[in-house]
């Protein structure tokens, strides 16, 4: 049985990710996707979790830096934690406490609360995240204003199979249909991808699925 209580502990949830190979199959998926970012690209991971997807980009363009919000400092934590074992430069991580349904607000871990500007990252990754806000569709919509023109929303959701939304249940989180989060990004202003995993991308496209959503130079 697959308790709730994983989300509790960080420890657990890092464990169960890496052990399970989702870590692996989601970076592999990540690595499939083309994105135009410069190297220096301002990267957001809200909800990080253990910061498997902020971190992938952090390795992957050479000079970016990178928020990670998480609701339980326990996880930003755990971020860190990780990064430090990746060999990555501390000063490229800024981590703070969010709820997603207000995901620009951000509290650091001293305590002080800052407001993220609109259009001040070039890609933003949420995984398993959304779910949780009190409006989803209000959540998007704030997400995308937090893009740059030109910038990628990458969301690697929960997929709508058996042991997707087993899982999503399990773990209380709430679903919206995949087709009206697409029409709720394209709506914001933004080109939407639905990209499937491949088998290639077991075990994680077990509960998966990517949305990728480029905001338009123009929005
Ligand atoms: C399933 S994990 C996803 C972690 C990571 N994004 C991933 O794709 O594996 C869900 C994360 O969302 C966080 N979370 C739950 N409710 C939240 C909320 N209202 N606002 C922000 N984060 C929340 C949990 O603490 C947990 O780290």
């Amino acid at each position: 049985m697959i308790s709730p209580k994983l989300y509790k502990s960080s420890r657990f949830y890092d464990f169960f990710i890496k052990a399970l190979g989702y870590e692996s199959s989601i970076d592999r998926f990540l690595r499939s996707l083309t994105l135009e970012c410069g190297d220096e690209c301002r990267v957001l991971d809200a909800g990080c979790g253990t910061g498997l997807l902020g971190l992938h980009f952090l390795q992957r363009f050479p000079n970016s830096r990178l928020h990670a919000t998480d609701l339980e400092p326990n996880f930003l934590q755990a971020t860190l934690t990780n990064a430090e074992s990746q060999g990555v430069d501390r000063e490229r991580i800024s981590v703070g406490v969010a709820n997603i349904s207000q995901p620009h607000i951000t509290t650091c871990l001293e305590g002080n609360t800052t407001q993220l500007e609109e259009g001040s990252f070039d890609v933003i990754c949420i995984g398993a995240v959304v779910g949780y806000a009190d409006d989803i569709e209000v959540a998007l919509q704030q997400l995308v204003r937090l893009l740059a023109p030109g910038g990628y929303l990458i969301n690697i959701e929960m997929n709508e199979s058996p042991s997707g939304q087993y899982v999503s249940r399990r773990f209380h989180y709430q679903n919206i249909k995949l087709h009206r989060m697409c029409e709720v990004l394209t709506e914001a202003g933004c080109q939407v991808e639905a990209r499937r995993f491949k088998a290639r991308h077991l075990p994680a496209k077990l509960t998966r699925t990517g949305i990728v959503a480029r905001r338009t130079a123009a929005s």
